[in-house]
Protein backbone atom coordinates (compact mmCIF):
# COMPACT_ATOMS: atom_id res chain seq x y z
CA UNK A 1 0.00 0.00 0.00
CA UNK A 2 1.31 3.25 -0.55
CA UNK A 3 1.90 5.75 2.02
CA UNK A 4 -1.02 7.71 0.35
CA UNK A 5 -3.50 5.19 0.13
CA UNK A 6 -2.43 4.67 3.90
CA UNK A 7 -3.24 8.12 5.43
CA UNK A 8 -6.63 8.12 3.01
CA UNK A 9 -7.92 5.08 4.65
CA UNK A 10 -7.35 6.37 7.94
CA UNK A 11 -8.41 10.03 7.60
CA UNK A 12 -8.52 11.95 10.18
CA UNK A 13 -5.03 10.90 10.57
CA UNK A 14 -3.25 12.34 13.75
CA UNK A 15 0.49 13.09 12.59
CA UNK A 16 2.17 14.11 15.85
CA UNK A 17 4.73 16.58 16.27
CA UNK A 18 8.04 16.31 18.39
CA UNK A 19 8.99 19.96 18.48
CA UNK A 20 8.56 19.65 22.71
CA UNK A 21 9.18 16.04 22.72
CA UNK A 22 12.23 15.18 24.82
CA UNK A 23 15.05 15.65 21.89
CA UNK A 24 17.57 13.61 24.19
CA UNK A 25 14.94 10.36 24.52
CA UNK A 26 13.61 10.56 20.91
CA UNK A 27 13.98 6.80 20.39
CA UNK A 28 11.50 6.49 23.66
CA UNK A 29 9.18 8.95 22.92
CA UNK A 30 8.95 7.69 19.28
CA UNK A 31 8.23 3.79 21.01
CA UNK A 32 5.57 5.63 23.44
CA UNK A 33 3.43 6.85 20.29
CA UNK A 34 3.70 3.23 18.26
CA UNK A 35 2.75 1.79 21.52
CA UNK A 36 -0.68 4.08 21.61
CA UNK A 37 -1.44 3.67 18.14
CA UNK A 38 0.10 6.58 16.30
CA UNK A 39 0.77 5.70 12.91
CA UNK A 40 2.50 9.39 11.42
CA UNK A 41 5.08 11.57 13.13
CA UNK A 42 5.87 15.31 12.05
CA UNK A 43 8.98 16.43 12.24
CA UNK A 44 9.57 20.41 11.62
CA UNK A 45 12.60 21.15 9.57
CA UNK A 46 13.59 24.65 10.41
CA UNK A 47 16.64 26.00 8.98
CA UNK A 48 17.12 29.44 11.30
CA UNK A 49 16.51 32.12 8.06
CA UNK A 50 12.88 30.81 7.02
CA UNK A 51 11.71 31.05 10.56
CA UNK A 52 14.36 32.13 13.54
CA UNK A 53 15.34 28.26 15.22
CA UNK A 54 16.86 25.64 13.69
CA UNK A 55 16.50 21.85 14.43
CA UNK A 56 16.95 19.24 12.78
CA UNK A 57 18.50 18.09 9.43
CA UNK A 58 18.41 14.73 7.15
CA UNK A 59 21.39 13.10 10.02
CA UNK A 60 18.87 13.51 12.55
CA UNK A 61 15.84 12.38 10.51
CA UNK A 62 17.85 8.99 9.28
CA UNK A 63 18.52 8.52 13.23
CA UNK A 64 15.30 8.33 13.82
CA UNK A 65 14.61 4.73 13.68
CA UNK A 66 10.51 4.21 13.75
CA UNK A 67 7.73 2.27 12.00
CA UNK A 68 5.69 5.52 12.08
CA UNK A 69 5.22 7.28 8.94
CA UNK A 70 7.30 10.05 8.81
CA UNK A 71 6.14 13.44 7.56
CA UNK A 72 8.55 16.11 7.31
CA UNK A 73 7.67 19.86 7.35
CA UNK A 74 10.27 21.04 5.64
CA UNK A 75 10.66 25.02 6.64
CA UNK A 76 13.92 26.16 5.01
CA UNK A 77 14.73 28.42 2.26
CA UNK A 78 15.67 27.23 -1.25
CA UNK A 79 14.29 23.69 -0.96
CA UNK A 80 15.31 22.99 -4.67
CA UNK A 81 18.31 21.22 -3.82
CA UNK A 82 17.71 20.38 -0.23
CA UNK A 83 14.73 17.76 -0.61
CA UNK A 84 16.77 15.14 -1.80
CA UNK A 85 19.04 14.86 1.24
CA UNK A 86 15.63 14.53 3.42
CA UNK A 87 13.34 11.86 1.39
CA UNK A 88 17.55 9.77 1.06
CA UNK A 89 16.87 10.07 5.03
CA UNK A 90 13.60 8.17 4.67
CA UNK A 91 10.72 11.28 4.87
CA UNK A 92 7.49 9.43 3.34
CA UNK A 93 5.81 12.70 3.33
CA UNK A 94 7.68 15.78 2.28
CA UNK A 95 6.13 19.39 2.65
CA UNK A 96 7.86 22.41 1.25
CA UNK A 97 6.76 26.16 1.25
CA UNK A 98 6.34 28.51 -1.74
CA UNK A 99 7.21 31.71 0.42
CA UNK A 100 10.99 30.90 0.12
CA UNK A 101 11.57 29.07 -3.27
CA UNK A 102 12.24 30.01 -6.49
CA UNK A 103 11.08 26.91 -7.98
CA UNK A 104 8.31 25.15 -6.32
CA UNK A 105 6.59 24.08 -9.17
CA UNK A 106 10.57 22.57 -10.44
CA UNK A 107 10.80 21.27 -7.19
CA UNK A 108 7.84 19.18 -6.85
CA UNK A 109 8.24 17.91 -10.11
CA UNK A 110 11.89 16.55 -9.56
CA UNK A 111 10.12 15.09 -5.87
CA UNK A 112 8.16 13.15 -8.28
CA UNK A 113 11.10 10.83 -9.25
CA UNK A 114 12.45 10.25 -6.14
CA UNK A 115 12.12 6.64 -4.18
CA UNK A 116 10.81 6.51 -0.63
CA UNK A 117 13.67 5.60 0.82
CA UNK A 118 11.85 3.58 3.58
CA UNK A 119 10.43 1.06 1.31
CA UNK A 120 9.99 1.76 -2.29
CA UNK A 121 6.88 1.07 -3.05
CA UNK A 122 4.88 3.36 -0.42
CA UNK A 123 5.62 5.94 -2.96
CA UNK A 124 6.29 9.76 -1.16
CA UNK A 125 3.46 12.45 -0.28
CA UNK A 126 4.30 15.81 -1.74
CA UNK A 127 2.84 18.48 0.31
CA UNK A 128 2.94 22.33 -0.29
CA UNK A 129 2.51 24.12 2.71
CA UNK A 130 0.95 27.71 3.07
CA UNK A 131 1.80 30.02 6.30
CA UNK A 132 -1.23 31.96 7.28
CA UNK A 133 -1.00 35.19 5.34
CA UNK A 134 0.28 33.35 1.86
CA UNK A 135 -2.73 34.28 -0.79
CA UNK A 136 -4.29 30.59 -1.64
CA UNK A 137 -4.05 30.82 -4.67
CA UNK A 138 -0.50 30.36 -5.03
CA UNK A 139 -1.92 26.68 -5.34
CA UNK A 140 -3.64 26.98 -8.47
CA UNK A 141 -0.71 25.81 -10.53
CA UNK A 142 0.45 22.93 -8.36
CA UNK A 143 -2.32 20.91 -7.99
CA UNK A 144 -1.06 18.62 -10.54
CA UNK A 145 2.31 18.36 -9.21
CA UNK A 146 1.07 17.56 -5.27
CA UNK A 147 -0.78 14.98 -3.35
CA UNK A 148 -1.08 17.31 0.15
CA UNK A 149 -1.90 20.83 1.21
CA UNK A 150 -1.60 21.58 4.65
CA UNK A 151 -2.50 24.56 5.71
CA UNK A 152 -0.90 26.43 8.89
CA UNK A 153 -3.16 27.35 11.66
CA UNK A 154 -0.14 29.11 12.83
CA UNK A 155 2.94 31.59 12.00
CA UNK A 156 5.91 28.93 11.10
CA UNK A 157 8.21 28.70 13.92
CA UNK A 158 7.51 27.65 17.23
CA UNK A 159 5.21 24.82 19.12
CA UNK A 160 2.54 25.72 21.41
CA UNK A 161 1.20 29.00 19.91
CA UNK A 162 -3.12 29.82 19.63
CA UNK A 163 -4.70 28.49 16.24
CA UNK A 164 -5.19 31.68 14.27
CA UNK A 165 -8.94 32.03 13.83
CA UNK A 166 -9.73 32.68 9.97
CA UNK A 167 -7.52 29.78 9.21
CA UNK A 168 -11.09 27.86 9.53
CA UNK A 169 -12.32 30.11 6.12
CA UNK A 170 -8.61 28.87 4.57
CA UNK A 171 -9.68 25.20 5.24
CA UNK A 172 -12.96 25.71 3.32
CA UNK A 173 -11.87 27.51 0.68
CA UNK A 174 -8.79 24.86 0.19
CA UNK A 175 -11.58 21.66 0.83
CA UNK A 176 -13.22 23.75 -1.94
CA UNK A 177 -10.22 23.85 -4.45
CA UNK A 178 -9.22 20.24 -4.02
CA UNK A 179 -12.77 18.95 -5.11
CA UNK A 180 -12.92 21.38 -8.09
CA UNK A 181 -9.55 19.98 -8.94
CA UNK A 182 -10.84 16.17 -9.17
CA UNK A 183 -7.71 15.10 -7.85
CA UNK A 184 -6.69 12.83 -4.60
CA UNK A 185 -5.09 15.54 -2.77
CA UNK A 186 -5.03 15.11 1.34
CA UNK A 187 -5.94 18.22 3.03
CA UNK A 188 -3.78 18.78 6.52
CA UNK A 189 -4.01 21.18 9.46
CA UNK A 190 -1.00 22.34 10.88
CA UNK A 191 -0.59 23.89 14.06
CA UNK A 192 -2.45 25.32 17.26
CA UNK A 193 -4.68 21.91 17.66
CA UNK A 194 -5.26 21.52 21.56
CA UNK A 195 -7.08 18.81 23.76
CA UNK A 196 -10.16 21.80 23.57
CA UNK A 197 -10.50 22.43 19.55
CA UNK A 198 -9.44 18.87 18.30
CA UNK A 199 -13.10 17.98 18.17
CA UNK A 200 -13.57 21.62 15.80
CA UNK A 201 -10.85 21.29 14.04
CA UNK A 202 -12.00 17.16 13.06
CA UNK A 203 -14.88 18.01 11.95
CA UNK A 204 -13.92 20.77 9.46
CA UNK A 205 -13.10 17.82 7.36
CA UNK A 206 -9.10 17.63 7.27
CA UNK A 207 -7.54 14.22 6.71
CA UNK A 208 -4.27 14.86 8.77
CA UNK A 209 -4.12 16.95 11.82
CA UNK A 210 -1.15 17.49 13.38
CA UNK A 211 -0.80 18.04 17.26
CA UNK A 212 2.67 18.77 18.92
CA UNK A 213 2.79 20.27 22.20
CA UNK A 214 -0.44 19.14 23.10
CA UNK A 215 0.62 15.64 23.40
CA UNK A 216 4.16 16.16 24.61
CA UNK A 217 3.58 18.66 26.70
CA UNK A 218 5.84 17.72 29.26
CA UNK A 219 3.69 15.59 31.66
CA UNK A 220 1.20 12.80 30.32
CA UNK A 221 1.78 12.34 26.61
CA UNK A 222 0.89 8.79 26.47
CA UNK A 223 -2.62 9.78 27.62
CA UNK A 224 -2.64 13.30 25.69
CA UNK A 225 -1.70 10.97 22.48
CA UNK A 226 -4.17 8.11 23.28
CA UNK A 227 -6.89 11.25 23.86
CA UNK A 228 -5.94 13.25 20.65
CA UNK A 229 -6.72 9.84 18.30
CA UNK A 230 -9.48 8.85 20.62
CA UNK A 231 -11.07 12.18 19.58
CA UNK A 232 -10.27 11.53 15.79
CA UNK A 233 -11.44 8.29 15.27
CA UNK A 234 -15.06 9.13 17.04
CA UNK A 235 -15.26 11.19 13.99
CA UNK A 236 -14.52 8.56 11.54
CA UNK A 237 -17.63 7.08 12.57
C1 LIG B 1 5.03 25.41 13.43
C2 LIG B 1 5.17 23.94 13.15
C3 LIG B 1 4.10 23.10 13.77
C4 LIG B 1 4.12 23.12 15.27
C5 LIG B 1 2.95 22.35 15.85
O1 LIG B 1 6.14 26.07 12.89
O2 LIG B 1 5.11 23.71 11.76
O3 LIG B 1 4.22 21.76 13.29
O4 LIG B 1 5.30 22.58 15.77
O5 LIG B 1 3.02 22.42 17.23
P1 LIG B 1 1.76 22.74 18.13
O6 LIG B 1 0.81 21.59 17.96
O7 LIG B 1 2.32 22.85 19.49
O8 LIG B 1 1.14 24.04 17.63
ZN1 LIG C 1 4.88 21.60 11.12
Amino acid sequence: MTALETLRESSPVVSVGILTADLLSLGSELALLERCGVQVVHVDAMDGCFCPMMTVGPPLLKALRTLLLKDVHLMIDEPLNKVADYVAAGADIITIHPERCSHIHRTLQQMRAMKNANNSERGLVRGVGLNPGTPLEVLEPLLDELEMILVLAVNPGWGGQKLIPSTRGRVEKVKRMIADSGRDILLCLDGGVTRDNIGEVVNWGVDMIVTGSAVFDGKAAEGNARFMLEQARMSRQ
